[in-house]
């Protein structure tokens, strides 16, 4: 396969006979391939990262027979997935040894299982690339693609995008935003954490508050089957985990927080959700929503690295749940200022927002019920 431009004449020749600039042609053309290209790179960066690949270049340089051995692969694949990564400028290369190099602060970004490791990000486009056809078909038709269609893998890779940001910020850049909710776990109170996935947040605060009692609830029977076996795995008698649509969300007894991790944007009823938190919420009690930070109005996200990612995912993941089943269809990049709106409406008083350090594709929003 060889990619195509479009015949643009003479390298001189600046306009068609219809007014067409063909440099902006040729330009545009460029800038196209150009995105092909980095989305080939993204699919070679989750190659590296699931085979072990990052983890060899990490220990120092080498060349690709070298990196075959130290990473237990096959010569060929690594020196071909090798040659796109350093052209696509994530690993270095010297011809005089034929030895390749990942720079310690590439590998910051691409190894370990902290917050800042950024390759089960690039198993999102895979994922969802997946479902392009039968998108193409909700677009022509309506509807949508529901969550199982994601199944197996949405909840690994969820997993693995989430659990290193958790680890890294949950109990040092969320929590210490929240007022004086921290004081409140210490001293013992109920929560709640809907659409928990894999539950690692639960269970991070479940160890760091033993006096407080966690439950998660998700859709997901295999995410609540890994979310009770780590709560099991960490001698947690604080958490629970349960199979419950939150549109049910009990109210009694009430709660005296609950969390929402990327969990709101992509409700089949996201209002209906968000009253059902503050109903369940006692009089004073938080909400803490973490969600994607994104501005609703378009113009504003023009010029923002993420927001063609956002949008896409939304297209391919987040909104497309929610129209399967005819529903709101926020979507990823509903923003800051519907989130407020419907907070708001929800009931919610004393809405804050927060950045969250190293995460700048996220926002936290603390708000309460009013004690009255
Ligand atoms: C984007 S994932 C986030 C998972 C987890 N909070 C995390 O940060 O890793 C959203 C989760 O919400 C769950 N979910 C969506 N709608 C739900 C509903 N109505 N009731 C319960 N869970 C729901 C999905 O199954 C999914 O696990």
């Amino acid at each position: 396969m060889t990619p195509m431009t479009p015949t643009t004449g003479s390298p001189s020749t600046t306009a068609s006979g219809d007014g067409i600039d063909l440099k902006r042609v040729k330009a545009f053309a460029g800038r196209v391939m150009r995105g092909y290209a980095e989305s080939m790179v993204t699919l070679m960066v989750d190659l590296a990262g699931r085979t072990g690949l990052f983890d060899a270049l990490a220990a120092g340089p080498g060349t690709s027979a070298e990196l075959a051995e130290r990473a237990g692969l096959t010569e060929r694949y690594v020196r071909e997935i090798l040659n796109s990564l350093v052209t696509g400028e994530i690993v270095e290369y010297d011809p005089a040894g034929a030895e390749y190099t990942l720079p310690r602060e590439h590998a910051i970004c691409l190894t370990g299982d902290g917050v800042r490791n950024m390759t089960p990000v690039s198993r999102v486009t895979t994922l969802l690339a997946q479902q392009v056809p039968a998108v193409a078909h909700a677009v022509r038709e309506g509807g949508g693609v529901p969550y199982e269609a994601f199944q197996p893998d949405f909840t690994e890779i969820m997993d693995a995008m989430s659990r290193g940001r958790m680890d890294g910020v949950l109990l040092t850049g969320i929590l210490p935003t929240t007022g004086g909710l921290p004081a409140r776990l210490e001293a013992g109170v109920r929560v709640a954490d809907i659409g928990c996935g894999t539950g690692h947040a639960a269970n991070l605060m479940a160890q760091a508050y033993p006096r407080s009692q966690f439950v998660g609830y998700d859709l997901g029977q295999e995410a609540i089957a890994a979310a009770t076996a780590e709560a099991r795995e960490m001698g947690l008698s604080n958490a629970r985990f349960e199979v419950l649509d939150v549109t049910a969300l009990p109210a009694d007894p009430p709660f005296d927080a609950v969390f929402a991790f990327d969990s709101i944007h992509d409700q089949v009823d996201p209002a209906g959700v968000l009253a059902r938190v503050h109903d369940a919420l006692v009089p004073g009690g938080r909400f803490v929503m973490v969600d994607i930070k994104a501005s609703s109005r378009l113009e504003d996200n023009i010029g923002n690295p993420y927001a063609p990612w956002l949008y896409g995912v939304s297209t391919l993941h987040c909104m497309t749940v929610s129209l399967a089943h005819g529903g709101a269809g926020l979507g990823t990049a509903w923003g800051e200022q519907l989130a407020r709106q419907m907070l708001a409406d929800a009931g919610f008083v004393d809405v804050s927002v927060h950045d969250i350090p190293d995460v700048p594709y996220n926002q936290t929003y603390l708000c309460s019920k009013a004690t009255a």
